[in-house]
């Protein structure tokens, strides 16, 4: 989408890209209101009479980073009641918000902007919206002086926009000559005590933070900082504390929009905050940032055009932040148990079948998106209901977003309620969420459990621990050694004694230490080999760089049989997990085996055709699993 520098943000060459359906949606949302002729430019500071009433700008950022933009984003405007909420958030982080509320209230008033709306007894400003709560708010900004505090905001507003602001002096002078009302609030707040020191001061440092230029784009990028938490999406830097978020977005909810604000929240939805200079700021949180410019105003101060965009985006995308989310039912993307999905470790017939009639006993639940209480407890739900049968619970987090604090108690819970009956519950999580972890740690060294977190890098570490764990649980009969002889390897079920003999005869016997790489992915496929001793892992690196395990094998076992079938290249790593002993089968042995020994081939044939069917059949009953 062009803008007027006939750009998109994202520098793609236009040519060869496919339209993009939202940037059309914007172009088509422009020219419609880019016809409203409706609403004055604001004239009682005079320097802002000079706006150009056809300028109007769109432009939607979202928390990922990505920016829509059309018509005159990157026209400068002075950013005014904008600066509220901001400045509120920062004097929030600078004197905490105690000591905010003590001389601030978060009340709408339902009247004007510039209302001296204060509090009968205590002259408390109703809430930091009005420009009585503004001047308050900036009478709290920490600072050795008033330059001091003013560049604070000036830094703090440029982490939200993510480029360095300015002044705008011809404004900030203009405010400062005709401000008369706003020195009347002044001097109320200083009556009150709500200002402490020459009401001048505050009401200064509020003319220059009102007269900080913006563009739309600007606009966009500091709501999709409060969206994102407070962290710019493109810079990555955070412009204020996670927990002062929604507290912002609340006075913003209810005061944003003055005595429009029942209206706004009715229709739009979205915690929003307008300026006489024509801006419009509103903030769908986690999800995105939307910044409106247009000068002409309604009667009560907010930009007409502004507002019309803004009822038309939430209209027809869906924003209202009150919409009821779908979310608690879509966030056990899966749920399966460790009959139908194993871990990659290759196991001996008796330990398969142990498994299949024990896989119920173990359940994996594969989470996404964002677990807020409403999703955490029909998650939990779901646990507890099917917990008389259970065993061990694998909660795979690998695609939740984010983990709400109000899920680490009842997780915590959850987990301290199983362990008591001998029962466990398991987190897969590659490293998306050690806050989490953390958190969930610190709960359970509370009530000394700490050792019942059992958190895993992947899934199938997860599922090799609960199998060896029910397999050991079960001790019908210990583990098979960690060696076998040729005989009785998978591979020669069925060959008599003579036959064994004379096939080892032709075979090599070969050793490996631990962590030797015994057969390179790449490499031509000369030969297989047939495991007797230790246990040996199947290794891919993925293009990520990340090593997947693809199998592990023990004794009994054959590697590399692809080599035997279709003479190509080895398709993974094979690495020794620790000392190992087997037998290599090369190809040109193989081969001859057709003259020399027929019936050992056939039977070496049928013995790897069973593995493979075996291998189909579980890996189709797991991708069909897994598809559910
Ligand atoms: O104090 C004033 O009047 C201006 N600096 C700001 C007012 C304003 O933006 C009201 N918003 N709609």
């Amino acid at each position: 989408m062009s803008n007027r520098r006939g750009q998109t943000d994202s520098g793609d060459s236009i040519a060869g890209r496919a339209p993009c359906p939202i940037e059309a949606y914007l172009e088509r949302l422009h020219r419609k209101h880019a016809a409203e002729i409706g609403g004055e430019v604001a004239t009682y500071i005079p320097e802002l009479a000079k706006a150009n009433p056809e300028w109007f700008g769109i432009c939607i950022a979202t928390t990922d980073g990505k920016i829509y933009e059309v018509g005159d984003t990157r026209q400068s405007f002075t950013i005014q009641s904008i600066s509220k909420p901001f400045v509120y958030g920062l004097a929030l982080e600078d004197v905490g918000r105690d000591a905010v509320l003590a001389k601030i209230g978060v009340e709408p008033t339902g009247e004007a902007f510039n209302s001296i709306s204060l509090a009968p007894n205590t002259g408390r400003p109703l809430n930091p919206m009005i420009n009585a709560g503004a001047i308050a708010a900036a009478s709290q900004v920490a600072g050795h002086s008033p330059g001091d505090r003013f560049h604070r905001i000036l830094s703090v507003f440029s982490l939200y926009a993510g480029r360095q602001l300015e002044l705008d002096a011809a404004v900030y002078e203009s405010e400062s000559e005709t401000g008369h009302r706003n020195r009347a609030i002044g001097h109320m707040l200083r009556n009150f005590d709500i200002v402490t020191g020459p009401p001048e001061v505050p009401l200064d440092l509020y003319f220059r933070q009102c007269s900080i230029s913006v563009d739309c784009r600007d606009l966009s990028l500091m709501a999709a900082t409060l969206a994102n938490g407070g962290v710019n999406p493109l810079t990555g830097e955070r412009a204020v504390r996670h927990q002062l978020v929604e507290s912002v977005l609340s006075v913003m909810t209810t005061c944003g929009m003055y005595d429009y604000a029942g209206e706004w929240l009715y229709w739009v939805g979205l915690p929003a905050k307008s300026g006489v200079a024509g801006g419009v700021l509103a903030v769908l949180p986690g999800q995105l940032g939307i910044g409106v410019f247009s000068p002409p105003l309604d009667a009560r101060g907010n930009s007409v055009r502004g507002l019309a965009v803004c009822k038309d985006l939430s209209r027809d995308f869906n924003l209202h932040f009150l919409r009821v989310p779908r979310s608690a039912r879509s966030a056990v993307r899966a749920e399966y148990t460790l009959t139908a999905v194993s871990s990659k470790r290759r196991r001996t017939e008796r330990e398969r079948a142990l498994l299949d009639a024990l896989g119920e006993r173990v359940r994996i639940y594969d989470l996404q998106g964002d677990l807020v209480f409403a999703v955490i407890e029909a998650v939990v739900r779901r646990i507890v209901d099917a917990s008389p049968l259970l065993r061990y619970a694998i909660l795979d987090l690998q695609r939740v977003t984010d983990v709400d604090d109000s899920a680490v108690a009842i997780l915590a819970d959850l987990l301290l309620g199983f362990g008591a009956y001998g029962r466990g519950i398991l987190f897969v999580d590659s490293g998306n969420h050690p806050r989490f972890l953390r958190r969930l740690e610190e709960r359970l060294a509370a009530a000394q459990c700490h050792e019942r977190l059992r958190a895993f890098r992947d899934r199938d570490a997860a599922l090799e621990w609960c199998e060896n764990h029910l397999l050991a649980q079960t001790e019908l009969e210990p583990r098979p050694t960690n060696s076998i002889a040729l005989a009785d390897h998978g591979l020669c079920r069925g060959l008599s004694a003579e036959s064994v003999a004379a096939l080892e005869s032709l075979l090599v016997h070969e050793t490996f230490s631990a962590g030797e790489l015994i057969i390179r992915r790449g490499d031509a496929a000369d030969r297989m080999y047939l495991l007797v001793s230790g246990e040996v892992s199947v290794i891919v690196q993925l293009q990520t760089g990340r090593l997947v395990r693809l199998s592990t094998l023990s004794p009994g076992m054959a590697f590399g049989e692809l080599a035997v079938i279709d003479r190509g290249r080895r398709t993974a790593d094979v690495r020794a997990d620790g000392k190992v002993g087997c037998y290599a089968l090369s190809v040109e042995v193989f081969d001859r085996l057709d003259e020399t020994h027929p019936a050992i081939k056939m039977r070496l044939l049928q013995n790897l055709l069973g593995n493979v069917s075996q291998m189909l059949t579980r890996l189709n009953q797991e991708v069909t699993t897994l598809a559910m």
